[in-house]
């Protein structure tokens, strides 16, 4: 998918179902998440994620920080519980228009719209740490790579960068099954395809990329590789890699 149709689904996903978007767990669909719940689940995983990186780079600095696709900001509220300050960017506008409204920490947080297939709005070298979580895997590869060097671009001399991406492909997840009375003809796949390419039900793409071509990239793009680990995000059930680096 382009990333003109990717941005389509995911403005529609945030319009109907966004939380669970964001976070697919069984039971939650249709608006079953409510909101305090869904947003500690964020303050978990970041506080968790945070001790970790500091007893391996104790000197993270918490001066700014990125959360590249933020969703509704779960992940960026946390950060703001750290950081001095956090800059949270998403492809779909709906998602920042609800991210704004479940801000609490005023203008230390801002929400930036980002349809470009790099971060050219953002100068070289301005954030301490950069994060990503379950967002690069909804984007075709190659636009998913080029985000990763803009990471390491973005990142201070030092800073830390932090992401997670399956190592392999899996199946797309549909936000809403069509009707299924009939068996599964050639019609009902062309119903389908016409569903889905009109986004009456939004569709969001899964990919990977094989670890050791993440790898050679972060280096390639001038970042020191700490530590790639296992890493299985809240709400997926994916073989996803975690990749821990520092810009040289
Ligand atoms: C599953 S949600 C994860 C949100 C957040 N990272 C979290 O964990 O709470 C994926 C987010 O990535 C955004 N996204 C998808 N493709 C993007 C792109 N090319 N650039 C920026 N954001 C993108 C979507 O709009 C969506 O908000």
């Amino acid at each position: 998918m382009r990333l003109r149709s990717t941005k389509r689904h995911w403005e529609k996903f945030a319009r109907s179902d966004p939380f669970w978007a964001v976070l697919t767990t069984e039971g939650k669909r249709g608006n079953q998440w409510q909101v305090d719940e869904f947003f500690s689940t964020g303050v978990a995983t970041v506080d968790a994620e945070l001790a970790g990186v500091r007893a391996e780079i104790p000197s993270l600095r918490f001066g700014r920080a990125l959360d590249f696709g933020c969703g509704v900001g779960r992940l960026t509220q946390a950060l703001a519980r750290h950081f001095s300050t956090v800059v949270g960017v998403d492809i779909a506008e709906e998602m920042l228009v609800r991210a704004r409204s479940y801000n609490r920490h005023g203008d230390r947080v801002s929400y930036v719209l980002n349809t470009r297939d790099d971060l050219s709005q953002f100068p070289d070298q301005q954030f301490d740490f950069v994060y990503s979580l379950i967002t690069l895997q909804h984007m075709e590869p190659v636009y998913a790579c080029r985000y990763i060097a803009e990471f390491v671009r973005l990142a201070a001399p030092g800073g830390v960068i932090l992401f997670q991406i399956p190592a392999v492909g899996v199946r797309a997840i549909r936000g809403r099954r069509p009707f299924t009375l009939w068996p599964d003809t050639l019609l009902k796949r062309l119903y389908r395809d016409l569903r889905q390419k009109f986004a009456v039900d939004p569709v969001m793409e899964m990919h990977g990329i094989p670890r050791q071509e993440i790898e050679s990239l972060l280096v390639s793009s001038g970042a020191e590789l700490v530590r790639s680990y296992r890493y299985d995000a809240a709400g997926e059930q994916l073989e996803s890699w975690g990749y821990l680096a520092r810009k040289l």
